[in-house]
């Protein structure tokens, strides 16, 4: 790069009013940290630092980051790692949900603010790579996502374990009281046996698949775990790819494309994929103006079978998917339902990405089209009068003999009303009872947890219940399973029907004809809502918390802040 160059450190010069001096002054602090002249010459490739004490999923990210900028500078470039916020799932109150925007946020303004080239975006843990490619998406800087891997599974007195699928079926098992305190004890030591992301199809290995299906990761990114020498090979290879996608001006932009975001959309749907990517995705396809239809998302379903049997809808783990290949034999397998002109990290298509891995092997994790886990489409968007602006379930993570049910309603207001009385022994409930949550969306809990997953009530756990019918306005981890409607929108802290709902109420869920409704006509409907208390509204909040509370939108547009997206001006599918 030359000197007249505006690239290289004499990007996104502080404003002093002097071009010359902002360079001379930049240089003295540059040669405080150890460079020569000559690192003004070259392409500084960020490295965003998500290292973090609280968080266990990044813990290998001062490794990775080493192995990128060696790759960086075998390549030619200056790397320079730089922090934003870090968000681990159990470390986040209320949610680290509530954090992802913020962390957007973070990231967006110090890559356009701090002089680089290229970006390398180091993620892992669930909300840190959409929120990172969030932010990316916005500054618009050729990057690339490296994620920190997932932790190889665990074993408890001969069985396999991996957070967090193993978490709750462990958990559930022990408040129906068969297991121990000592069992669950023990059960507790082997659930994260090392770094990395939660090794079941989570939201964060969904998130990785997704991404590099998007063709925002180099291929064969996604599943190579955390602790595997092959991981470090790979952030190595992808520094100098970096170094390389500067000198092309590869911009998320050109990359992240409706026609990506349907390639996307497959890939959740085909790996048995977490709720919570649908919203991921819808926000950092929002960034773009790209909207994302959800009977489109739901159509694709209907045509997308899952492959990977991998748990909580099948049986392995992420370790069995990479030893079976990571996602091109997905990719192989999904073959003209996806669009294989779409450009990626690679400089190359996806298609010619496909075409240039090894040949794949006999393995039992990713299933053929012809013989699948399950055919019926992994998510169904549901509408009825409880949900007007939609709701998902994860059919095939449902008992299916649930997913066409009607029952009798138990409402549990707030989550402190859930926790209250929920294991009470004298809560009046069912088994065929429809268990509703509600302000527990975006501006009710705040931060839409993954409460949705509401736990069945002691007793009924206890006389051997396994699932009931769940509906709620929160969201659901996508270690989760049950039949469980979430999303529900609009959520009942805005103003949504979920809020009319009474104890003894008979609901409706009719998955095949994807519909939730309340079995209350419209005028008992509307007599309930005239006495509803006002609406929760930003006044008394402050900070963070304000601004949260007064700009997210809905699940179906992705939870952003609303003045984070662009006029939306392409519908995909
Ligand atoms: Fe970080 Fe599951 S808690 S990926």
């Amino acid at each position: 790069m030359s000197k007249s160059h505006p690239g290289g450190m004499r990007r996104n010069l502080a404003n002093y009013g002097d071009a010359g001096f902002s360079v001379f002054l930049r240089k003295a602090f540059i040669k405080a940290l150890g460079y020569t002249d000559d690192a003004l010459d070259r392409p500084i490739i960020g490295i965003v630092d998500t290292a973090s004490g609280y968080n266990a999923c990044h813990r290998n990210v001062p490794d990775l980051i080493e192995a990128a900028s060696r790759g960086v500078m075998l390549s030619g470039g200056i790397p320079v790692p730089f922090p934003v916020i870090s968000i681990q799932e159990s470390f986040s109150n209320p949610t680290s949900m509530y954090l992802r925007n913020l962390m957007a946020m973070d990231a967006e303004e110090m890559i356009r603010a701090q002089p680089m080239d290229a970006v390398i975006l180091l993620g892992g843990c669930d909300k840190t790579v959409p929120a990172l490619l969030m932010g990316a998406a916005s500054a618009n800087v050729p990057a690339i996502m490296l994620v920190t891997g997932p932790m190889l599974a665990g074993s408890w007195r001969g069985e396999k374990l991996g957070a967090c699928t193993d978490c709750r079926r462990f958990w559930a098992r022990y408040r129906a009281g068969e297991v121990s305190d000592d069992e669950i004890n023990e059960v507790n030591g082997e659930l994260a046996p090392t770094i990395g992301t939660c090794g079941v199809m989570g939201t964060a290995s969904t998130m990785a698949l997704t991404v590099e299906a998007m063709g925002m990761m180099l291929p064969g990114g996604a599943a190579v775990p955390a602790v595997h020498a092959e991981r470090r090979r790979l952030a190595e290879r992808t520094g100098a790819r970096a170094v390389a996608m500067a000198a092309e001006g590869l911009t998320p932009d050109k990359i992240m494309t409706p026609a990506a975001f349907r390639n996307a959309l497959r890939v959740l749907l085909a790996v048995g994929g977490s709720t919570n990517a649908l919203i991921h995705l819808t926000a950092m396809a929002g960034r773009l103006g790209i909207g994302i239809d959800l009977e489109g998302f739901d159509e694709l379903g209907r045509e997308t079978p899952v492959l990977v049997d991998l748990k909580p809808t099948g049986q392995h783990y992420m370790e069995d998917l990479y030893k079976a290949g990571g996602l091109t034999p997905i990719l192989r397998e999904l073959g003209a339902l996806l669009e294989r002109d779409c450009l990626t990290v690679t400089g190359k298509t996806l298609g010619e990405n496909i075409d240039a891995a090894p040949a794949g092997w006999p393995q039992d994790v990713v299933r053929t089209m012809a013989a699948p886990v399950y055919r019926n489409g992994a998510m169904a968007v549901l509408r009825g009068n409880l949900a007007p602006d939609g709701a998902i379930i994860k059919q095939a993570a449902a008992t299916q003999s649930l997913l066409q049910h009607e029952g009798r309603a138990v409402v549990f207001d707030s989550l402190p009303d859930m926790a209250a009385r929920l294991d009470s022994p004298d809560l009046d409930v069912k088994p065929d009872d429809i268990l509703v949550l509600r302000n527990a969306g975006p501006k009710g809990a705040p931060g839409m947890p993954e409460a949705g997953y509401i736990p069945i009530p002691k007793k009924l756990a206890q006389a051997g219940v396994k699932d009931m019918v769940r509906i709620s306005d929160a969201r659901m981890s996508g270690t989760a399973y049950g039949t469980i409607v979430l999303h529900i929108a609009p959520e009942s802290a805005a103003g949504g029907p979920l809020a009319l709902v009474r104890t003894g109420d008979r609901i409706r869920l009719d998955t095949a004809g994807r519909r939730i409704d309340l079995l209350v006509d419209d005028a008992a409907l509307a007599k309930r809502r005239a006495a509803l208390p006002p609406l929760p509204t930003g006044e008394g909040r402050r900070g963070y918390e304000r601004l949260y509370f007064d700009t997210v939108t809905q699940a179906e547009r992705g939870c952003d802040f609303d003045f984070a997206v662009p006029a939306i001006t392409t519908k995909v599918p």
